[in-house]
């Protein structure tokens, strides 16, 4: 089998977790290069990589780039990605920067893996919220369709990256520190200092803000579930809204989605549509539902307490839950890239 020369760039949240998953999924790798803003060494796993400086722009002979850099006008992908591509390399980014360009593919490949094909140098992956609820619906689109869709997502601090999941600890080890003496009566849960990663405290809280507020008061990141889902589904008139919502955990992602199918159908036969939905474990028992704890290093989407509404036809509730480092945004990368190479080998 034919060898690939990778690059990873980025070695925060999601590029440590591209690594792990190289190495566990046993990824055909020629020469692998890691790169980030500065030079040292970091170890995953037991396994030492040398992460190089990427202003050295070492990137000859690359033939897949793995971006997980931050975003923007002076993010990595901004930056370097067409430096790779003019190289020679395919470029798979998990940044927001290029997903709604119209002639760039948007992939979950559960989904929609033809548009891969389409690619002319890079592939987007879409946003962890987006990839887990879209997983989570993609059979009901397929057989039944989506009239409209209701999101609350509960979102780990991961998802903003590795000083977001920091700040979590140190407010957490502030809050033990500061009560060593109290009892629950006397607590004093607040800590009094500016917050510069979520713009409130998170430990103990919950914050209905993920992103800037934008058109009609919803945030970047609600619209990105919105716009990113019409893409990926190709079909814009799906009615979708969203309250993205930012919860003091680590890891994994949590959805409670609300969808109204188009075609008629009931409860059992949503529950079947489920049970063969690729990528999904559907747990089909009221007591039993998944939790971030235990999702958290699993690669599929969890999908548990379906309901139906009993006042709207064709409407249903579920919990879905995905660790929103994996299948949210490194997995996903990588089984672009498998799909790639699968292609490659004919
Ligand atoms: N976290 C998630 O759940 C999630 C899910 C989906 C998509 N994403 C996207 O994935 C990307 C990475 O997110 P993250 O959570 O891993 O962020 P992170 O923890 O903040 O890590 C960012 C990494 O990118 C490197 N970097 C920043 N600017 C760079 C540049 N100009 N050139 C090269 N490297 C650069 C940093 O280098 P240094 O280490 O040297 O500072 C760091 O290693 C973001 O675009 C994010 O939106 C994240």
């Amino acid at each position: 089998m034919k060898k690939y020369n990778v690059a990873v760039i980025g070695v925060g949240a999601v590029g440590v977790e591209l690594l792990r998953i190289l190495n566990q999924r046993k990824f055909p790798i020629n020469s692998l290069k890691v790169f980030a803003r500065s030079e040292r060494d970091i170890k995953v796993d037991g396994n030492l990589y040398h992460v190089e400086s990427i202003e050295k722009e070492d990137f000859a002979g690359t033939e897949i780039a793995l971006f997980a850099g931050t975003e923007g006008a002076k993010g990595a992908s901004k930056l370097y990605a067409h430096k790779f591509i003019e190289q020679g390399a395919v470029v798979i980014d998990n940044g927001s920067d290029f997903r709604l360009q119209e002639d760039i593919p948007l992939v979950i490949p559960e989904v929609n893996k033809e548009k891969i094909y389409e690619h002319k140098g890079l592939i987007a992956n879409p946003n962890c919220t987006t990839i887990q609820m879209v997983v989570t619906l993609a059979g009901i689109y397929k057989k039944v369709g989506l009239k409209r869709v209701i999101l609350t997502s509960f979102q780990a601090t991961t998802g903003a990256g590795r000083r977001a999941a920091f700040t979590l600890w140190e407010e957490t080890k502030e809050i033990v520190e500061k009560n060593k003496e109290s009892d629950f009566n006397s607590l004093n849960k607040k800590l009094e200092k500016e917050f510069d990663v979520f713009g409130n405290q998170i430990v103990f809280n919950v914050i209905p803000q993920i992103g800037d507020f934008k058109e009609f008061g919803y945030t970047t990141e609600e619209w990105k579930v919105v716009k990113e889902t019409h893409k990926i589904l190709d079909n814009s008139s799906i009615k979708i809204t969203a309250t993205c919502v930012r919860v003091p955990t680590f890891i994994s992602h949590c959805e409670a989605i609300y969808f109204e199918t188009e075609k008629d159908t009931d409860i059992e036969g949503i529950k079947n549509i489920f049970k063969s939905s690729q990528g999904v474990e559907f747990i089909d028992r009221d007591s039993n539902y998944s939790l971030p704890l235990d999702v958290e290093g699993t690669d599929l989407v969890y999908v548990s307490r379906l309901r139906e509404d009993p006042f709207n036809k064709n409407s249903f509730w579920v919990w879905s839950v995905a660790d929103n480092l994996r299948k949210g945004a490194s997995l996903n990368a990588i089984q672009i890239a498998e799909e790639l190479i699968r292609k490659d080998s004919g």
